[in-house]
């Protein structure tokens, strides 16, 4: 496969980049997001991880069972603040933030 593939198309992080990565010490996903970004893009590496992972394996002589889970964070799906702010009686979130406010409006 082309060098110059891209692999993170969030990132727009090719393949090179990659192996580049892995070169100066990466051995996992989490270091190869570290070290150029790939996997921080708006789909938070769902589609990026699998290849990724595959290249890390191919380069370090690694398995893919035993590379480590990458650390997620949340937002794991990007939402609008106007969801946040209005038709907030109706939302789910009042339900969440109502339960965690007593009858005197203290938080619990
Ligand atoms: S493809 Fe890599 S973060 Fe989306």
């Amino acid at each position: 496969m082309d060098k110059s593939t891209i692999v993170c198309r969030c990132e727009e992080i090719n393949i090179d980049e990659i192996e580049t990565a892995i070169k100066y010490g990466a051995e996992t996903f989490d270091d190869i997001k570290r070290l150029t970004r790939c996997g921080m893009g708006p789909c938070q590496s769902k589609n990026c991880i699998g290849p990724v992972n595959e290249i890390i394996a191919n380069n370090t002589g690694k398995q893919l069972k035993d590379l480590p889970l990458t650390r997620m964070r949340i937002p794991v799906k990007p939402i609008k603040m106007k969801v946040l702010v209005t038709d907030i009686e109706n939302s789910s979130i009042a339900s969440v933030l109502a339960e965690s406010v007593d009858e005197d409006g203290d938080n619990r």
